[in-house]
């Protein structure tokens, strides 16, 4: 079979796959279809929930459901069935109790502990394809590689600017630049992550709440703030809300914990670099204590340019509001940024755009980084 008729199955699986986002993580999103020997499609699925059922097992239940006989068939799998006897029994050999004849991959596993499922098919005599995934197998599988090959969560940023760069007036006003579209977007988006970000700027400037409203959480992201001297206020409505929704401040100093603390919030000392938290090291933090495998990043301009700056943002979603405020005391994300020259700045990839309303959603990733090699084994 050539890649075009890999084509619509593979695309059905990595459609299933997406359906895990918010739920399946820290484990990756992946998708499976299955078809008989005479290539009817006879059974599907996706990995809904960490610690649940993986796709593979989901399909062939499905099969089994409809009654269907899987034996002979075929299963197109974004992602190399695991080989290991985790949290669930491993993929490889549900698919050869089945009697699968053949399973085509998008993209290795390239988890150590998960990894050699193909090579377990194989020695089973099951024809094994690799079928060189899409974008967006890749950006499927790129939270999961960032914890894996980083050791870091993955990190959206997010933020809302004028048509010519501003995220606040010079006085610091930023409510709102986008449009309400827009912001129903963002909450959506909180739904789904397992953090979300912000610095002190920000809490002092706007006194935000971070928590996901008016529409439906997959989860209950952990509000963090990047705060070295400890300057949220105990009365901040961050803190105040820290019992329904988790708050964690990352400080450099303990000077006035016990209140924070005594409200519900965590502090956390972390060793400041330069006079400043060390953000590669709060990532890895957060990601080693606190389970996080995803960051929105929702920071005022000094954060948001160091994390540019620093390389440490793999997605960036931008609103951009039909409104031009010329004001050169008004920011935009490249307060942190310093590059001397083009080569020097700090790139993304533009992956997709799209209208919000009045709003242009101009969203990006990371041009290189945590892509491991897609193709034959
Ligand atoms: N348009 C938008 O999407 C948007 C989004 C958010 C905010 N805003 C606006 O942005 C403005 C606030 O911006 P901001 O730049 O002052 O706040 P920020 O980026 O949210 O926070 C910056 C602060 O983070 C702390 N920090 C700790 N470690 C750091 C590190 N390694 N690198 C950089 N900063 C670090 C610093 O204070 P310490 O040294 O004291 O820790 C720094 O001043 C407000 O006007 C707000 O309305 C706009």
């Amino acid at each position: 079979m050539s890649h075009s008729e890999h084509e619509p199955f593979m695309r059905r699986a990595l459609e299933l796959a997406r359906h895990g986002w918010g739920t399946s993580h820290p484990n990756p999103m992946v998708g499976c279809v299955i078809a008989d020997a005479r290539g009817r499609v006879i059974g599907a699925g996706h990995h809904r929930v960490f610690g649940g059922a993986h796709a593979e097992v989901e399909g062939l239940d499905a099969c089994r459901r409809s009654g269907a006989d899987p034996r002979g068939g075929t299963a197109w799998v974004t992602l190399e069935p695991c080989n290991h006897t985790g949290k669930t029994g491993a993929c490889s050999e549900a698919i050869i109790r089945a009697g699968l004849a053949r399973v085509v991959i998008a993209r290795r596993d390239a988890n150590p502990v998960a990894a050699g499922g193909a090579a377990r098919l194989v020695a089973a005599g099951v024809r094994v394809e690799f079928c060189s995934a899409s974008a967006l197998a890749s950006g499927l599988a790129s939270p999961f590689l960032a914890r894996v090959a980083l050791g870091r969560p993955w990190v959206i940023a997010k933020w809302a600017q004028t048509i010519d760069g501003r995220m606040a007036t010079g006085a610091g006003v930023s409510k709102w630049i986008s449009s309400e579209r827009s912001r129903r977007r963002v909450h959506r988006l909180r739904g789904m992550v397992d953090c979300v970000m912000t610095g002190i700027g920000t809490v002092l400037a706007d006194d935000p709440l971070l928590t996901c409203r008016g529409v439906r959480a997959r989860r209950v992201a952990r509000r963090v703030v990047v705060d070295t001297r400890l300057r949220t206020p105990v009365g901040a409505r961050l803190v105040g809300s820290a019992r329904e929704a988790p708050l964690t401040i990352l400080s450099g100093s303990e000077a006035g914990a016990a209140a924070l603390r005594g409200a519900g919030a965590e502090v956390r000392a972390l060793p400041p670099v330069n006079g400043r938290i060390d953000l590669a090291g709060a990532l890895r933090w957060l990601l080693a204590e606190r389970g996080v495998a995803t960051v929105l990043l929702e920071a005022g301009p000094r954060l948001l340019g160091r994390f540019l700056e620093e390389g440490l943002v793999d997605e960036a979603m931008v609103f951009v509001a039909p409104r031009v405020l010329g004001d050169p005391s008004a920011h935009g994300p490249d307060r942190g940024v310093r590059a001397p020259t083009l080569d020097a700045a700090p790139r993304l990839c533009l992956v997709r755009t799209r209208r919000v309303g009045d709003d242009v959603l101009l969203h990006y990733r990371r041009a290189e980084g945590v892509h491991l090699p897609v193709g034959a084994p």
